[in-house]
C-alpha cells in the first residue's frame, strides 16, 4: 500500500517503508526520522525526550537493529525497513503483554523506546541472559525509575515467545 503525504517545503522526494506501508513524501535534508515518523506521519508512539541521542525514547527498528530516530536523517532512510511501536498488536502480542503484566512502566513515556529495543534484542536473541538484557537496554532512560521491571518483562516475554527456558 502506498500512502501519499504532502508537504509544502522543498527537499527531496523519497519513499519510506514503515510497518509494511510505503510513504512517498518530500523531506527536507535536515529532517530527522523521528520528526517524519511522529510529526509528519502521525505515528506518535515514537517519542522525543532529549532529541540528542541520549535517552532512547525515539528508538525504532531499522533493518533489524534498534536505532535512535532523533539522530537519523530521514533522507538517508529510503529503502530501509523501518518498524515502529505501532506495528505491535496491543492485544495478544507477547512482548506487549509481558510489559503490561510486569508493570514495566509508570508514566509510560519511555516505554515505546524500551519495547522496540527489547523487540530487536528478542528478534536476534530469543533467550537472552539478564546481562544481555541490561546491555541491550542500557541506552534507554526512564525518568520514573522502572529499570528492574524491564528485566522481568523481557525475561517473561522470552518465555511467552518460547525462546526462554520454561
Ligand atoms: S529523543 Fe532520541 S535519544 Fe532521546
Ligand atoms: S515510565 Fe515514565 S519515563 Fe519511564
Amino acid at each position: 500500500m502506498v500512502q501519499k503525504h504532502q508537504d509544502d517545503g522543498g527537499g527531496k522526494k523519497i519513499t519510506l517503508k514503515i510497518n509494511d506501508n510505503e510513504y512517498s513524501m518530500v523531506v527536507e535534508p535536515h529532517w530527522t526520522l523521528r520528526e517524519v515518523i511522529h510529526d509528519k506521519l502521525g505515528l506518535t508512539g515514537t517519542k522525543e525526550m532529549c532529541d540528542k541521542g541520549a535517552c532512547g525514547s525515539c528508538t525504532v527498528i531499522m533493518d533489524g537493529r534498534p536505532i535512535l530516530s532523533c539522530m537519523t536523517l530521514a533522507i538517508e532512510c529510503e529503502g530501509r525497513e523501518i518498524e515502529t511501536v505501532e506495528n505491535l498488536e496491543v492485544v495478544g502480542n507477547p512482548l506487549v503483554e509481558a510489559y503490561a503484566d510486569n508493570h514495566a512502566m509508570q508514566c509510560g513515556y519511555c516505554t515505546p523506546g524500551f519495547v522496540m529495543t527489547a523487540k530487536a534484542l528478542l528478534d536476534r536473541n530469543p533467550d537472552p541472559a539478564v546481562e544481555q538484557i541490561k546491555d541491550a537496554l542500557e541506552g534507554n532512560i526512564c525518568r520514573c525509575g522502572t529499570y528492574p521491571a524491564h528485566i522481568d518483562a523481557v525475561l517473561d516475554a522470552a518465555k511467552r515467545l518460547e525462546g526462554g527456558k520454561k
